[in-house]
């Protein structure tokens, strides 16, 4: 069966810890306290999938987990939210990636503590039957490129291309390395930036790939080095959406109070991209993308706040 999404990337748990902590640290260090605590699936495209099957999309992941049992509610939760997990290679004797949130001293955000998984995040490489079923989609898109080092050279590289090549729409959402790296990350993204329809970051990440200070210059850079569309998050200010030539600014949508932010940019991502899947044009997949990522803020994590299909279209309709 042909899917919508074909997503690649890491796959976490998110432990979202809420509550109120002394701020001064000796008094933090001998405190005890009651708090909120969930966990979420996550990683950089762990929200991402759920978040695209919540707008009732035909999404396949693939990634690696750890066969700890972490790995296993990894794998029972994407499954209970719809998202195809036929991809996901379970890698015996590894550790989980970790994310714990502690969102006790104001921030909706951090402190973040992780731990690093001790397997790639997702294969190194596909053999010809997985790229054909891969490819069986309307949208490949990969969450995390930059994390981790051993993936620069992997095949997602060729996949891409040979997405592209096949009309297939392709989207990366860069992140950051995870390891010290100087600016311009683009350097290690240079065989793959041709092949994208679509390059989403945040603006610390603009800077950090091209090395250009301000949006609209790190934009261009990008542009310039072949991708047709960056889309730079800017959290509560809103969203940017350039192509040569052209550009929008989008404002940020709150539905709610404000819980946390977590996974905000990927339930963007998800948004933006179910709205491209409908050919509607680039500033009303911004809208929706902002729509998806205002909701989301209202629940803890990525995904407990993201909205169906139906309640999006309500919103957009009544904007
Ligand atoms: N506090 C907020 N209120 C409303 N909308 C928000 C808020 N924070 C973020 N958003 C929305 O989410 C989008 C993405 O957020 P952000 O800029 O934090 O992305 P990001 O850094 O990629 O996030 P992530 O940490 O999930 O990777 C923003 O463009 C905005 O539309
Ligand atoms: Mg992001």
């Amino acid at each position: 069966m042909k899917n919508d999404v074909t997503v690649i990337g890491p796959l976490n748990v998110d432990i979202l810890v809420r509550g109120e902590a002394p701020r001064e640290l000796p008094v933090l260090t001998g405190w005890e306290g009651p708090a909120a605590v969930e966990l979420a699936v996550a990683g950089s495209v762990g929200y991402t999938v759920q978040d695209m099957a919540k707008l009732g999309l035909a999404v396949s992941v693939s990634a690696c987990v750890a066969d700890d049992v972490f790995g296993s509610v990894i794998l029972r939760k994407l499954r209970e939210n719809g998202v195809g997990t036929d991809w996901v290679t379970s890698v015996k004797g590894a550790s989980s990636g970790i994310g714990v949130y502690v969102l006790a001293f104001g921030s909706r955000k951090r402190p973040l503590f992780y731990q690093l998984p001790t397997h790639d995040p997702w294969p190194l490489r596909y053999d010809e039957h997985q790229v054909e079923r891969m490819l069986n989609a309307r949208l490949i898109h990969n969450g995390g490129f930059l994390h981790f080092l051993q993936m620069y050279e992997s095949d997602i590289v060729g996949l891409f291309s040979k997405a592209r090549a096949r009309g297939l729409i392709t989207s990366v959402d860069s992140q950051f390395p995870l390891h010290a790296m100087k600016p311009p990350w683009m350097e290690v993204m240079r065989r793959v930036l041709p092949s994208l329809d679509i390059l989403f970051c945040n603006e610390h990440e603009a800077r950090g790939l091209t090395a250009v200070e301000e949006a609209q210059g790190a934009a261009r850079s990008l542009l310039d080095s072949g991708v047709r569309t960056v889309v730079i998050k800017q959290g509560e200010a809103g969203s940017e959406v350039f192509q040569q030539g052209w550009h929008h600014h989008e404002p940020a949508f709150r539905g709610g109070e404000l819980v946390d932010s977590i996974g905000a940019g990927d339930a963007y991502d998800a948004g933006f991209l179910a709205a491209l899947l409908e050919t509607r044009p680039l500033h009303e997949c911004a809208r929706m993308g902002s729509i998806c990522a205002g909701c989301s803020v209202t629940a803890a994590g990525g995904w407990a706040g993201m909205p169906d299909r139906k309640t999006v279209e309500g919103i957009l309709s009544r904007r």
